[in-house]
């Protein structure tokens, strides 16, 4: 049984969904949603053609961690109960993963975890999401790790060898089938011409005074800028609305639009001269296409992109969002230098690695020669230090 609620775990999840159900032979699939994410989920499922077997439909507007934990942790016992699973599969750090992970667990029902073993050590930051990465990671039996570091931050916690499998990450195995030559749109339509600034925020910890600064700054540097236009899908929650109308709004070279598709949003990154995000699953995508991002947050668990050179993090500030917004701007040579693309996320067969493994069978990690001037291992990323030296876990700003 594969289990997953919001948009970024269905965009990762839905090709090992349709991997599994590819081998009949091998796998009975059960697909269970929580509904953490609803409008969001279910762009995904329909781009994907999946279909859930079970629905729990939990999401309320404005919902606390509270209310999504126990919503899960209560709602998916019946259904855990009847199907009675070999494996439950949950995907990564959202608080529908942590919560499904623990109710498998109270049943004695093993868990696999696709894209484990990211850290940043910081547990309130991201927040809460390190917090439940690492308590799914507690408890899984498989830890499917997408990268060689993230391999590496299990080891180091004395997860047992044997059962971490380094496979790429499944969000490339999406991507794969997403961008495409001549795709056109009529929001493309009207940046053409103009260098296309992307923009997604929503992370809780940079709700409020964060994310009315970096909205400001963002706003400050384009209007000096008249060759700009961004295009900012507005993630669904209502205090990332407030914060984006209240900072954002009568700016015409900057569209605020619904959440797009994937297949929409992956086109636009590739289309895009700058990403400006605090999104996980966006830091992953990005270095494949080479499109500069630079990471409006204070702590990265994804340091392969930083040492790529195609992830910049700036964190939160107005001022350092400011300064390194107008720089990449204005130096061609330091957009040049992040814009070109790389590959430290896997190689787009991270499902079938996957299915591989749970069939009892062994799984190659994909070929990924490691970014210029790292070796092994990388530090996760802190904001304000360099990402090679920085000390274990993520990469500060
Ligand atoms: C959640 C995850 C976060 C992940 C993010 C991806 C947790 C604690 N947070 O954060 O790790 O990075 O998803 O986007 O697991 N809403 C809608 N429709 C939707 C989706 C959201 O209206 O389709 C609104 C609702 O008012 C909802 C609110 O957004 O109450 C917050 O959703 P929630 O899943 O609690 O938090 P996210 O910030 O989306
Ligand atoms: N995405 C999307 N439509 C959008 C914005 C993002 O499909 O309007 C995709 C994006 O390509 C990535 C995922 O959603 O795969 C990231 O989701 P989000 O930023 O909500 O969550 P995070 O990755 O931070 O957990």
């Amino acid at each position: 049984m594969l289990v997953f609620g919001t948009r970024p775990e269905a965009i990762k999840m839905c090709p090992v969904v349709n991997e599994l159900k590819g081998r009949p032979g091998d796998f009975d699939v059960s697909v269970c949603v929580t509904g953490q994410h609803r409008e969001m989920l279910d762009q995904v499922l329909e781009a994907f053609g999946v279909v859930p077997d079970h629905d729990l439909s939990i999401m309320k507007p404005g919902q606390t961690l509270f209310d999504v934990t126990c919503g899960v942790l209560l709602g998916i016992r019946a259904v855990l109960e009847a199907v009675r699973p070999d494996v439950v599969l949950v995907h990564g750090d959202t608080t529908t993963s942590f919560a499904a992970a623990l109710a498998a667990f109270y049943l004695r029902i093993p868990v696999g975890h696709v894209e484990a073993g990211l850290r940043t050590r910081n547990l309130y930051s991201p927040w809460p999401e390190e917090f439940n990465r690492q308590a799914v990671d507690v408890l899984a039996k498989w830890y499917f790790a997408p990268t060689d570091t993230s391999r590496q931050n299990l080891l180091r916690e004395g997860k047992p060898a044997e059962r971490v499998y380094v496979t790429g990450n499944t969000g490339i195995d999406a991507l794969g089938t997403t961008v495409r030559e001549g795709y056109r749109h009529p929001d493309l339509d009207w940046a053409q011409g103009s260098r296309l600034v992307l923009l997604t925020a929503h992370r809780r910890e940079n709700w409020g005074a964060p994310m009315h600064g970096m909205f400001r700054a963002i706003r400050r540097v384009m209007e000096d800028r008249p060759d700009t236009k961004a295009i900012y899908p507005v993630h669904m929650n209502p205090q990332v609305r407030e914060a984006a109308h209240a900072e954002l709004d009568g700016f015409d070279r900057l569209r605020i639009v619904e959440p797009l598709d994937v297949l929409d949003f992956h086109n636009f990154m590739a289309a895009a001269h700058i990403v400006l995000t605090d999104s996980g699953g966006i830091q992953e995508e990005a270095p494949s296409l080479g499109v500069p991002v630079l990471v409006l947050r204070d702590t990265t668990e994804r340091p392969e992109g930083v040492a790529a050179g195609t992830l910049k993090l700036v964190g939160t500030a107005e001022e350092d969002v400011y300064r390194e917004f107008s720089r990449l701007l204005d130096s061609p040579e330091a957009h040049a230098a992040m814009a070109h693309a790389s590959n430290p996320y896997g190689d787009g067969h991270a499902s079938r690695r996957i299915a591989d493994v749970l069939t009892g069978g062994t799984c190659a990690a994909p070929a990924v020669a490691p970014a210029e001037g790292t070796a092994g291992a990388l530090p996760g990323a802190v904001a304000g230090e360099a990402a090679p030296s920085a000390p274990e876990g993520g990469v500060r700003a």
